[in-house]
């Protein structure tokens, strides 16, 4: 049995190494909405502990595929495989208990302004565990710490910079545990050295808290840094999947080249490793 298996919730141990075992495979999925076909043969497997990023353009069903993955959609058909459960097939009640195993980081943070940073990220044990107010209170001062943040619990939203508002809406989104940490367009809104940070705390998270992450998002030179899979998605299809190694040797695919170029990554094949990237 390895070190994984043998954790009791099936979360693996912080500091572990990525393996190929999927954690989340998504199968054929389809999603309809009336008419308009929004996903089309969606086909996924994101391994236990990797990082990895759905990119595309705006309507490109980037949100659609998340909601989905999280449980709050039901697709139209395919299957939603995560930790060898289809939750597709789920009862409601049954999706309801899933959901725990996901944590997410909303785009812009979704801080609530009119809560001090300790209310906002107690919030999930508050809703979701019946402890006591001084555990709680311990927790979330230990997690703000496990982040970097330390004696802001009493401070409001807007006393804060938007790097420290990614970490507190992490802490949030940590609170309950999660095996899978949902990043919706974490870098939109920041400026490009806070979005580089952002990136790496992407990267300390899943080597501290050994969490799978799935990423929303627009930023192709992000995503070729930190990503262990990437996932094009252009009108609810994957048009290019693999590792940014990968990726980038597929200049023959012209959405794929169209994506890179835009995104300033315009002389793919001078580029031999990710950490290059950035100079
Ligand atoms: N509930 C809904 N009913 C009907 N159409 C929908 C619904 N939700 C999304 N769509 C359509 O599905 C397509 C994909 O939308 P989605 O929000 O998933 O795109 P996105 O990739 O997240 O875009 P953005 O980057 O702008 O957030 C769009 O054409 C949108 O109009
Ligand atoms: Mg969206």
């Amino acid at each position: 049995m390895s070190a994984e298996e043998s954790h009791e919730n099936g979360r693996p141990e912080p500091n572990f190494r990525p393996s190929s075992e999927p954690h989340i495979e998504v199968r054929s999925l389809q999603k309809n909405f009336g008419e308009t076909k929004v996903l089309t043969d969606v086909n996924m497997s994101i391994g236990r502990g990797h990082i990895a990023v759905i990119i595309g353009g705006s309507g490109a069903g980037k949100t659609t595929l998340l909601r989905i993955l999280i449980g709050l959609e039901r697709p139209s058909s395919g299957s939603v495989i995560v930790s060898g459960q289809d939750m597709a097939k789920m009862s409601d009640r049954e999706l309801n208990r899933a959901r725990r195993k996901f944590g997410m980081v909303f785009q812009y943070s979704a801080l609530l302004d009119s809560m001090n940073v300790l209310d906002n990220v107690a919030f999930p044990l508050r809703e979701h565990t019946k402890q006591a107010e001084k555990d709680i209170r311990k927790q979330v001062t230990e997690k703000l710490n496990s982040l970097g943040l330390e004696n802001i619990e009493g401070r409001f939203p807007s006393q804060l910079s938007g790097g420290m508002r990614k970490r507190v809406a992490l802490a949030r989104a940590l609170m309950l545990e999660p095996e899978i940490i949902m990043y919706d367009e974490p870098t939109s809104g920041l400026d490009p050295v806070t979005s580089r940070m952002v990136d790496d705390l992407v990267v300390e998270t899943r080597k501290n808290f050994g969490v799978t992450s799935v990423i929303i998002s627009h930023d192709m030179l992000g995503a070729l840094q930190i990503a262990d899979e990437i996932y094009l998605l252009s009108k609810g299809r994957i048009v290019a999947s693999g590792s940014p190694e990968e990726l980038l040797k597929g200049e023959k695919n012209p959405l794929l080249k169209q994506f890179l170029e835009s995104s300033g990554v315009t002389e793919m094949s001078s580029v031999k490793h990710k950490g290059e990237l950035s100079q």
